[in-house]
């Protein structure tokens, strides 16, 4: 049938995995931590999202437990309706007070969030303002919104350039609503918004401020409440929002903010209201690690010495980490093939990377990703770096 055509001629994934160059789902048989097993062989991972390395703390694990014995697996529908619980709501305003808000919302997922959060928040002639390189489900609420509503008019900059984003806020109608979004910390190249100059230029032009930071909070600021934090600038954000899969060890997402903002998402997401609520495991997972986070301050101070010491030394030896200032760093190879056979001759070499390669990055920055967890010891981070050295330097990479 001709719907299915696209699919008979989508044959480029098995060209790269007969060239043993095909770097995506790859299962991992076992977790235990900073090593996981991988086609049969143990791999020391640096690409993973569990920044503190909690997902195997027997604490949280435990949590996790304690969670399914009293309420079961699932909440067996939308918070909306009969899937609320206490543990909901007792999370809810832990995660407000974590991140200096009077009030915050749990959703199934990150991507939820921001498509529930942004596309409620959309209205006709109103104007949404958006990095080129947010994350794809900050787009997909944009998207979402504008089908919504018709009128919604998206603005696009260049990538954390505050002075296009100055151009585009000039060339607008003073009197629509605006709502800028941006990454806190950028996902695949580890940068940090230029939040100041941002939230001055939302203060001239009368636009609201939504800060996605997924990969900020645990990340960046002394005590790991993300971007707001690293510029002591809370009270300046308007809206927050986080996932639960990556520093929370868990799946979720929650967004926050004044309670009047908070309440009318809550009301009118329909991500939020046509879809269950997260279960009690991965609630009372986020409960631990919030708990875990406000009482052992060394989890975050470790990991970002992790981060400025592999900065450091990639760039010692030579490789580009672009503009990264977080435990997220760039190995920029810019090549889309070469990426593929140096993230090859890593993992045969026992080393797990992230190979990013255009659509997820501009044509001219495909590059690994590499993310390091507090858990890493010294040791794997000399192993990695000589490793890295070693291959680079056999493919001219440095
Ligand atoms: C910046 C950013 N926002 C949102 C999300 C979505 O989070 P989740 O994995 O919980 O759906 C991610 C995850 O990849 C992300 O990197």
């Amino acid at each position: 049938m001709k719907i299915f055509e696209k699919c008979r001629e989508f044959t480029k994934v098995d060209e790269y995995k007969q060239r043993g160059l095909y770097p995506y789902f790859v299962p991992i048989a076992e977790n235990n931590g900073t090593r996981v097993k991988m086609n049969g062989r143990e791999v020391l991972m640096i690409g993973s999202n569990n920044y503190l390395g909690l997902t195997k703390d027997p604490r949280v694990q435990e949590a996790a437990i304690k969670a399914v014995e009293k309420y079961g697996t699932s909440c067996s529908g939308s918070r909306f309706l009969n899937g609320t619980y206490e543990m909901h709501e007792e999370l809810e305003a832990r995660l407000a007070r974590f991140v200096n808000k009077e009030a915050a919302l749990v959703f199934g997922t990150g991507y939820q969030t921001n498509a529930g959060a942004i596309s409620t928040l959309l209205e006709n002639n109103s104007i949404i303002i958006t990095d080129k390189t947010n994350h794809s489900s900050i787009f997909d609420g944009v998207f979402l919104g504008a089908a919504l509503n018709p009128r919604v008019v998206i603005k696009r900059y260049r990538h954390n350039d505050m002075e296009d984003l100055e151009r585009v806020f000039q060339a607008l109608n003073p009197d629509l609503p605006k709502l800028i979004v941006t990454d806190g910390v950028f996902s695949m190249e580890g940068d940090v918004v230029k939040l100041p100059r941002m939230i001055e230029l939302c203060q001239q032009y009368g636009c609201g401020l939504y800060l996605d930071d997924a990969h900020g909070l645990g990340v960046v600021g002394k005590t790991g409440r993300g971007t707001m934090e690293h510029y002591d600038k809370f009270n300046q954000v308007d809206v927050v929002m986080s996932t639960f899969s990556k520093t929370f060890s868990s799946l979720g997402g929650f967004v926050a903010g004044k309670k009047e903002v908070v309440n009318y998402i809550k009301h009118f997401s329909r991500q939020l209201i046509f879809s269950a609520a997260i279960p009690p495991a991965n609630t009372a997972s986020v409960l631990k690690v919030l708990e875990i986070m406000e009482t052992e301050p060394q989890h975050v101070a470790r990991l970002q010495e992790i981060g400025s010491t592999m900065r450091r030394e990639f760039q010692a030896l030579g490789f580009d980490t672009g503009e990264s200032e977080t435990p997220i760093i760039p190995i920029l190879v810019r090549d889309f093939d070469k990426t593929f056979a140096f993230w090859s001759a890593l993992f045969e070499a026992g080393i797990y990377t992230n190979a990013v390669v255009p659509p997820g990055v501009p044509a001219d920055r495909s590059l690994l990703r590499t993310s390091y967890m507090a858990i890493h010891t010294d040791d794997d981070l000399q192993h990695v770096l000589s490793t890295f050295k070693k291959i680079g330097k056999g493919m001219g990479i440095i």
